[in-house]
């Protein structure tokens, strides 16, 4: 069974009929972690699947080499082509999610199942409970080796401890650089030897890709400006998400470890806008 890869995460969201290709090509780029979900709005699963497939027959990976992430979505956050019935409660949901999204990606277990978002932004509900109770439950049966949980709070994760319900391995968030790159947030996940997977780096702090801390340091690097972003993002602990549909950016991407930051840069990064 992979480990979680240290590098990259590659994100399938919002790539419809394109999916399968772009699969293929980031695993044929170097890629080794796929993340999807179980929400058609935003993801075509079964076309992550199609992606994986091919690239196995192709022999590029097999699917012990790739680590496979998706998400079980409440109803909130799905338009109408539901993966569950809607009126089942919502441990029937998780299993039937679950279920969907195994027969999509033609597994019989993902690595990592992640709750999408909490049924609140103000704290971790009794429906999250449920919830999590039965994705735990999806873990116990042999179907996702680890869990995850994404757009949380400090908030959430603290109610979590209080209500003595497992911590999950990976948390998954949005990363704003004026928030410090989600400082709370990667500070209680070191804490406690979790995972944080930063997603939206370079879309959500536009105005750091054109900070003169950056762009000089991408110029002394001879590398991009969101090379430098990522390569910051790894040198925090961080396993940065890239959605890129691009098989250059595929490579600077993957290829943005190798550059060398000093700490005091990466400090200066780190407190740039936050
Ligand atoms: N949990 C959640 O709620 C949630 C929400 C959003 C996203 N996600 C996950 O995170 C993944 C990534 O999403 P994202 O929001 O970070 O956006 P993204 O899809 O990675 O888009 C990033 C943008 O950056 C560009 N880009 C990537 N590498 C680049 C490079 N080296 N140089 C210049 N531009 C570059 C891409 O353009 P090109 O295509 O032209 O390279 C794209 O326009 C998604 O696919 C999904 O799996 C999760």
């Amino acid at each position: 069974m992979p480990a979680p890869p240290r590098r990259f995460l590659y994100g399938t969201a919002w790539k419809e009929d394109r999916t399968p290709a772009l699969t293929e090509l980031a695993l044929r780029m170097g890629f080794r972690g796929i993340d999807t979900a179980n929400q058609r709005r935003h993801y075509f699963e079964a076309g992550v699947g199609q992606g994986l497939a091919a690239a196995y027959r192709a022999g590029v990976v097999t699917r012990g080499e790739v680590f496979l992430q998706t998400k079980f979505t409440y109803q909130g956050g799905q338009d109408h082509r539901l993966p569950y019935d809607p009126a089942a409660d919502l441990s029937t949901q998780v299993a039937q999610s679950m279920a969907s999204s195994l027969e999509h990606l033609g597994t019989d277990h993902v690595d990592s199942y992640v709750l999408h978002g909490p049924a609140s932004g103000r704290g971790w509900t009794r429906a999250d409970a449920e919830v999590w109770a039965a994705m735990v439950r999806e873990r116990d049966a042999g179907r996702t080796r680890l869990l995850g949980v994404s757009n949380v709070a400090l908030g959430h994760l603290e109610q979590m401890v209080a209500a003595g319900a497992e911590l999950p391995r990976f948390v998954q968030n949005r990363c704003f650089a004026h928030l410090g790159w989600d400082r709370e947030v990667r500070a209680f996940c070191a804490a406690r030897g979790m995972v944080y997977q930063g997603f939206s780096l370079l879309t959500a702090n536009v105005e750091v890709l054109r900070h003169r801390l950056i762009t000089g340091l991408a110029a002394r690097e001879g590398a991009t400006p969101a090379q430098i972003v990522f390569r910051f993002a790894l040198a925090v602990g961080m396993l940065p998400l890239t959605g890129t549909s691009s098989a250059e950016h595929m490579t600077q991407d993957l290829a943005s470890h190798s550059l060398a930051l000093t700490a005091d840069e990466v400090r200066a990064i780190e407190s740039l806008a936050g």
